[in-house]
């Protein structure tokens, strides 16, 4: 039996050693999150996406996974996650965990076999080995970059081959030629699904096929994942196939289980192929994290996402903010202007009809932290690019939960970056009950959602430039992207459900949203 649950919720993504820390190690748990489902389940989500908590040396915060049905000692053991899942699905909340089947942990026991054994050998077979060439020693076997910076190929410890990398050096990329490794995701997959996870968020799922031969990249090699792009090694056909064989293995267990991919692709025709009734459930979508705050640009996406998914009776996926990008309100401007605006284009998504990701933190309107020093980021990417880049990790600071105190309620060994001064006003404490904070904001708007379900999106005349008016079959959504408080005449009579900034004088100041009952 179907409720397909997963075509209208909001799913809150949960970055568990940025969280909760229970056990005062300065780092995030499982224990942690347990602690808090009280507090997800005020918020309204359905669902919990977890970032990795696999055993891992976490030279990428965990993306680099050294055991797939292991925990981190840092974030608990299984029993932690067994209770947390039993203690998320008491609340009605499911629960969605990352998979990363692009690449292993370099400490990972097939790598560290790989390595013991010699070119040639099945152990090798399992990862993209190839021989350094004694003719041009330094030269790699193409001119593929890492995401992250620097050559995407590193040598054994013994120099004589190569080995692909298309992240960090410790993140090496699994063959998916080799039957070996879809046998072993496979079982990964029922291992998670008979513990009763709800789903997977599928890691880089554009990326685990490559092209025939490794054939170089055009100009120098380096391809952002983060913006559009197609390449030998991102959004080769060949990834479809995967997802042919996966989908039959979660349609086994009951409970209407998903898959959410992690596509970055060209277009939304292409990203759509990924959720053929065959193949996944959802896939983000990055336009609006790639967008400006503005109408146009906004209602080209919105349109691209739902006539392509329709298509293919998939659901919109919804995103603003998440750990890998610099967080929405940052984004859309300095100080209350970008707060401001980062409220508004949250209350038109919850307006869409679809599927609404949050990301921890943004609930509270927190920004990025732009100043942390050299010395705590973790990043890969600032470490690869010699600190060219400056990374993620401004988007990854602890959760404020309380006003005062070490680590502002995070956990009481600290935490393992630095929070601003200033989120002592943005804590979960300083915002609980408070009449206009973003957390209640928030809660107010994912509960309106709830009662007002879209069904449709139908464009209303604008009342003004740079504004988007629509209908969804409940609600009447205005967003105003401009820079001047613009007339609500037009709606009169309509009852207001929710503005995101107080109206002035009956106006709907810039970079807001107003929901108006249909
Ligand atoms: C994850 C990143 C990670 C990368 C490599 C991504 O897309 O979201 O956080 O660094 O994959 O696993």
């Amino acid at each position: 039996m179907s409720d397909n649950w997963w075509r209208d919720a909001v799913i809150y993504q949960v970055y568990p050693r940025s969280f909760a820390d229970a056990n005062g190690d300065g780092m995030g748990d499982l224990a942690g999150v347990r602690s808090r489902i009280g507090y997800l389940a005020d918020l309204g989500v359905d669902a919990l996406w977890l970032s990795p908590f696999y055993a891992s040396p976490q030279h990428d915060a965990g993306y680099d996974v050294s055991d797939y049905r292991a925990i981190d000692p840092r974030f608990g053991t299984l029993d932690d996650f067994d209770a947390m899942l039993a203690e998320a699905h008491g609340a009605g909340i499911r629960i969605i965990v990352d998979l990363v089947p692009n690449h292993s942990s370099s400490e990972h026991e097939w790598f560290k076999a790989a390595l013991a054994s010699g070119p040639g050998s099945n152990e090798r077979a399992r990862y993209h080995f190839r021989d350094v060439d004694p003719a041009r020693p330094e030269v790699p076997p193409n001119n593929w970059q890492s995401i992250f910076g620097g050559p995407a190929w590193t040598k054994t410890p013994d120099g004589k081959q190569w080995y692909l990398h298309l992240f960090d050096s410790s993140q090496p990329d699994l063959n998916w030629d080799n039957p070996e490794v879809h046998a072993e995701f496979e079982s990964i997959l029922r291992f998670w699904l008979d513990r009763g996870v709800d789903g997977f968020r599928i890691d880089v799922a554009h990326g685990m096929v490559k092209a025939d031969g490794l054939p170089d990249t055009g100009g120098d090699g380096s391809i952002e994942m983060i913006g559009t792009t197609q390449a030998p090694f991102f959004d080769q056909d060949g990834v479809h196939e995967i997802y042919r064989r996966w989908r039959p293995v979660i349609e086994e267990y009951e409970g209407d289980r998903i898959f959410v991919a992690e596509a970055w692709t060209d277009s939304a025709e292409r990203r759509a192929l990924y959720l053929r009734p065959d193949e996944l459930h959802q896939a983000f979508n990055f336009d609006l994290v790639l967008a400006p705050f503005a109408a146009a640009d906004f209602r080209k996406a919105i349109d691209a996402e739902i006539a392509n998914n329709a298509g293919v009776g998939a659901p919109c996926t919804w995103v603003l903010s998440n750990h890998d990008v610099q967080r929405h309100v940052t984004r859309y401007g300095d100080g209350e202007l970008g707060l401001t605006r980062a409220r508004g284009a949250t209350q038109l998504l919850m307006a869409l009809p679809g599927v609404v990701y949050v990301y921890q933190g943004e609930e509270l309107g927190l920004g990025e932290v732009l100043d942390l020093p050299d010395e705590v980021r973790e990043d890969p990417t600032f470490h690869r690019t010699g600190g060219e880049q400056i990374g993620r990790d401004g988007c990854r600071v602890p959760l404020p939960w309380k006003r005062d105190g070490l680590s502002l309620g995070f956990g009481e060994g600290g935490s393992w970056l630095p929070q601003p001064e200033d989120w002592s006003d943005k804590s979960v404490e300083a915002e609980d009950g408070e009449a206009g904070s973003t957390l209640e904001f928030y809660r107010t708007a994912i509960a309106l959602r709830g009662e007002n379900k879209a069904t449709v999106l139908t464009w209303l005349e604008d009342p003004a430039e740079d504004t988007l008016a629509f209908d969804n079959g409940a609600v009447v959504n205005v967003t105003n992207f401009g820079d001047e408080p613009v007339s609500l005449a037009a709606f009169e009579g309509k009852e207001i459900l929710l503005t995101s900034t107080d109206l002035q004088e009956g106006d709907l100041p810039a970079g807001s949203t107003i929901w108006f009952k249909r």
